[in-house]
Parts: structure tokens; C-alpha cells; sequence
């Protein structure tokens, strides 16, 4: 029987680089620096808390927003690292990862005919996922120097803007916001209605000492945001699919409405070992930054010892390297040729565009064991 035809939402998308690169990877042996994932486990008692709810017989289903011991302990921590008075009951929604999480604000806030800005590089989910909405994404380009484009911003705002997706600490770029840009993102907003989409994921991962300026601390912003973020990255647990959005309770209410037709709910041992862990040992997310600075500094003084030029990242576990000074080559090939010939998996910088700038930058991801990162700078200084 022949099939019939479908016609793609979602022409010209492919396969996502990040599992090109790593097919790539295991494919020559490379080291893996390109996707964004920890080569080392979460915390052992973690780890024990989750598989002791499940042997205590909670495999079922989870309420729809999530199980009320983890929202509590997420209003816990955002009342704490960021004054945020957050509703557990009306404002907080566990998802399978952050991803979901953006689906579904993305999905409350943009109709058909909509425009969402995207300053790129941008994580990969936002644009395809407001298309799929019958949205219209309105991408901008970060400044040379990875800072936000605030003038182009309000120049972009459109009658029909209904969304400003933002991200920090940022992925690629490893940049962070700064007091300024909450005082821009303030003028850009007043008197508009528009979303914020805050792509908080990396929001323990901040270096040098600066602070996560979350928007949660902000209640004027806070009360037309959507915040993410994802213990996939707080507990080196990508695979573990677990996320989670604060909002005011209005918009919570319709983000849940989508949600609950997309997955319903979020595992439940999971959900259970992580709020123990939240409420019993803080100092995890609370020190992460710690945690991860070493491995920047430690990857990036062993970047000194190659061609590559980087300035240091100010948060994320991403670090942005110029390889202009080894090769002419676009970013998708020197990433290609970096993984088949010198071992190194790495993502070209180009493909989190929609329009590349003329630049020759590939992201390495150190949230590896400090002998993978030795090994892989090893390899990056025979180039
Ligand atoms: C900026 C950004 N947002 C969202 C996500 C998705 O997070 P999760 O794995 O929890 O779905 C990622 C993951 O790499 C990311 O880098």
C-alpha cells in the first residue's frame, strides 16, 4: 500500500546538529565537546532518592503542574536566590525538560499571524516550535561582542510582536545579563504587550562571581515572563528529561491547558528525589558556578596553547573559540574536519543563525572529566 502524502510543518529542518556532531564523534572516535551534556553523573544521593521513591511504589502518574513537594521546593529556591514571591499551586509547572516547557509558553503566546523576536545565536527549539504555531519568527542578531541588540529590538516591535524569547547565561555565546540589559529590557517593554520567554536554564552557572539576574527578582518583569529552567542541567541529568516554568497565574493557567495535551505530566520518582534534594542539600545549585569554573578556567588556559582565540564565558558550560587563525574554512566544515582529522567534536557557531554573521567560531562544551579536557586540548594544540 502506497502511503499518503504528508507535507512537512517544518520544511528545511533536519536532524539537529548537535546529533550530527555526535554521531560524527562516535563515528571517528572524536571526544565529544560538541553537545551539551556532562560526561560525569549527578550527585550519588540524588541518585539513591529517586530510586528509592520508585521502590516505595510512586510510578504512577504525576499530578498535571507536577508533584506538589517539587513545586514547593521550587518556590523554596526562587524565594530564596531571587526574593520571588511564586504561587507553588498556581504559578510553577514541571515538564519533561525545559524543552517542553518552551513549547508551551511559546504556545500561549503565539497565534497565527503572531511575531516572536529570537536574537540568535538561538538554542535551536524556539524558532521551528513558534512556525508550528503559525507564528512568524523575527530573528536579530546579537552585537560582534555577544551582547543584546536592544536597539534593533525596539526597532523590530511590530502591532503584531507578541513574544521576546531571551536567554542567559546564553547558549552559545556563554554571555550573561547585565544590570543594563534589565534596565533596556524595562524601556523596550513599557507600554507594550508583550511575552517574555526567559530561557533560564543555565541559571547556576554563572562565573567570576556574578549573579544570576533572573527575572524573577524583577516583580514588574516576572509579571509578564515566562522563566525556565531545567534540572537536567543543574544535576548533570540531561537524560533525565526534567524541567520546569514559572509564570503569573493567568498565563500558567493556559500554559497547563497546552501541557496537558502534550505530556500531561513529568515522571514522578524523579520528580520526587529532586524535591528531597532541593530541600535537603541546596548547596548543589548553589555552588554549580564553583563547580564549573575550574573546568572553564582549566580548558581555557589549556586554550592557550593553540591557535584558537576565545574570550572567557561568563556563564554556561560553553565556551566560544575563533579558530581564524588555523583555517578559512565555514564553521560547519572546520567542525567537520576538527572531528574526522584531529579527534574533536565541537558545533559550528553558523547553525544557531538564521542569517550567519561573516564569523569563524565553534562552541566546545567543557562539562567534561578535567582528562577528557586535557586530552581534548592536547589534540587542539597539534593543530
Ligand atoms: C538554552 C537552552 N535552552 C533549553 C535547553 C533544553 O533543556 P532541557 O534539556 O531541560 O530540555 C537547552 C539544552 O541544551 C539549552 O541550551
Amino acid at each position: 500500500m502506497q502511503a499518503a502524502n504528508i507535507e512537512s510543518k517544518l520544511p528545511g529542518f533536519g536532524t539537529t546538529i548537535f546529533t550530527v556532531m555526535t554521531q560524527l564523534a562516535n563515528q571517528h572516535k572524536a571526544i565529544n565537546l560538541s553537545q551539551g551534556f556532562p560526561d560525569f553523573d549527578g550527585p550519588q544521593l540524588l541518585r539513591d532518592r529517586v530510586s528509592w521513591h520508585m521502590n516505595q511504589g510512586h510510578n504512577q502518574y504525576s499530578p498535571l503542574p507536577g508533584m506538589p513537594a517539587l513545586r514547593e521546593a521550587i518556590a523554596a529556591k526562587v524565594a530564596t536566590l531571587y526574593g520571588a514571591h511564586v504561587d507553588p499551586e498556581s504559578q510553577i509547572a514541571v515538564t519533561p525538560g525545559a524543552t517542553e516547557a518552551l513549547a508551551c509558553a511559546i504556545g500561549v503566546t503565539i497565534h497565527a499571524g503572531d511575531e516572536a523576536i529570537i536574537i540568535d545565536p538561538a538554542y535551536d527549539t524556539y524558532d521551528p516550535v513558534i512556525r508550528l504555531n503559525g507564528g512568524m519568527p523575527v530573528h536579530l542578531s546579537m552585537t560582534p561582542d555577544f551582547r543584546i541588540p536592544w536597539d534593533q529590538i525596539e526597532a523590530a516591535i511590530r502591532p503584531q510582536t507578541r513574544l521576546l524569547i531571551l536567554n542567559s547565561p546564553h547558549n552559545p555565546s556563554g554571555s550573561a545579563w547585565q544590570e543594563e540589559d534589565i534596565v533596556s529590557l524595562r524601556r523596550v517593554l513599557a507600554g507594550r504587550n508583550i511575552h517574555v520567554l526567559a530561557d533560564e536554564v543555565y541559571e547556576h552557572i554563572l562565573f567570576d562571581g556574578q549573579e544570576h539576574l533572573g527575572l524573577l527578582r524583577y516583580p514588574d518583569l516576572a509579571a509578564r515572563s515566562f522563566v525556565v529552567s531545567s534540572f537536567g542541567k543543574t544535576y548533570h541529568a540531561t537524560g533525565w528529561r526534567v524541567g520546569y516554568c514559572i509564570a503569573p497565574a493567568p498565563l500558567m493557567e493556559e500554559f497547563l491547558r497546552i501541557h496537558q495535551f502534550v505530556n500531561f505530566s513529568t515522571n514522578t520518582p524523579m520528580q520526587l528525589g529532586i524535591a528531597d534534594f532541593l530541600r535537603d542539600c541546596p548547596e548543589h545549585h548553589e555552588e554549580l558556578g564553583a563547580f564549573y569554573q575550574p573546568k572553564r578556567d582549566l580548558f581555557n588556559h589549556l586554550l592557550g596553547d593553540t591557535r584558537f582565540t576565545f574570550t572567557p564565558s561568563a556563564g554556561t558550560y560553553f565556551q566560544l573559540a575563533d579558530y581564524s587563525a588555523i583555517s578559512d574554512m565555514p564553521d560547519t566544515e572546520f567542525a567537520r574536519w576538527l572531528t574526522v582529522e584531529h579527534g574533536v567534536a565541537a558545533v559550528p557557531v553558523s547553525v544557531f543563525y538564521a542569517n550567519p554573521p561573516a564569523q569563524q567560531k565553534v562552541r566546545f562544551c567543557f562539562a567534561k572529566d578535567d582528562d577528557t579536557l586535557r586530552e581534548a586540548a592536547s589534540r587542539l594544540a597539534r593543530i
